[in-house]
């Protein structure tokens, strides 16, 4: 079995500690100058995965913006920008959302193994769809992701799949940016929901770092033993050529 990918969950919340309003509009919460470092990490990673929920509500394109990071990339024999990946119990997934159809990257959907071939179905070509047993456990998808050639995972919310990633313990690196803004809203999403999470009561997790991006702040955490000995391999922070795959 190869090495888990080493993963970095990212997430921008209100002061309030909500990922979005309860009703649309979506609520904007990074600001330029935060949303061009997000851009410098995910030109660093190999995948970037979001739930469901988050590619029917938000449309995301998921792709490096930045001319300058995708030519670092491409120049490094590296897809403009990493794979994306998602992941859905119910497949209520739209062929036509931006996910699918920006960039000629692979897209992974991954799902229950009952329910692929009917997923299969609905998306066609635009994507790989993988069975991953009765229920997908996010341990299995990452170990999968690994046996790809996934090195460096970027994992970009929603509440239910950074809930999944930090109860399992498998999440290398949080970077956590707070928004001068409140929700007020308890129907509305927050970070993460209920779990039984390995930095409570006594344990507490590891800042790394904090700093001032205009009119938010960004927390970085340490939640494994795997991330000082990533941290000094790419240095300056996010910066660097991306080290993961090849095209496929
Ligand atoms: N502020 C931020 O940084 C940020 C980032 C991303 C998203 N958001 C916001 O977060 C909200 C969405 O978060 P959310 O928690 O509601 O949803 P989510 O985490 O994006 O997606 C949840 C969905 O993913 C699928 N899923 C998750 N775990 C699964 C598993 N183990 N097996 C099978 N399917 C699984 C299910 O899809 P099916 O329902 O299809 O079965 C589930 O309903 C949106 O409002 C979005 O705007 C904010």
């Amino acid at each position: 079995m190869s090495e888990l990918p080493y993963v970095t969950l990212s997430s921008a919340t209100s002061l309030d500690g909500y990922l979005d309003t309860a009703d649309p509009p979506r609520l904007t919460l990074s600001n330029k100058e935060d949303s061009d470092r997000v851009d410098g990490v995910r030109a660093h990673s190999d995948a970037i995965l979001v739930g469901a929920r988050t590619v029917r509500r938000d449309n995301p394109r998921l792709l490096v913006r930045s001319p300058a990071h995708r030519t670092r990339r491409e120049a490094a024999g590296l897809p403009h920008s990493p794979w994306k990946v998602t992941v859905t119990t119910t497949g209520d997934l739209d062929p036509r959302a931006a996910f699918f159809t920006t960039g000629e990257i692979p897209k992974l959907v991954y799902c229950p193994t009952s329910a692929a071939a009917r997923i299969r179905q609905n998306l066609g070509d635009s994507a790989l769809v993988v069975g991953l047993g009765a229920e997908v456990e996010m341990r299995e998808l990452v170990a999968d992701l690994a046996d790809r050639g996934i090195r460096e995972l970027m994992v970009e919310g929603g509440a239910t799949v950074h809930t999944q990633f930090l109860a399992a313990n498998l999440a290398d690196e949080l970077h956590l940016v707070v928004a001068p803004l409140f929700v007020g809203d308890s129907r509305a999403p927050r970070f993460v929901g209920d779990a039984a999470f390995p930095w409570a009561g006594d344990r507490r997790a590891t800042l790394a770092d904090v700093r001032q991006i205009g009119d938010v702040v960004l927390m970085r955490y340490a939640l494994s033993t795997r991330f000082a000995a990533h941290d000094a391999a790419h240095t300056p922070w996010h910066s660097g050529p991306p080290v993961g795959i090849g095209i496929p």
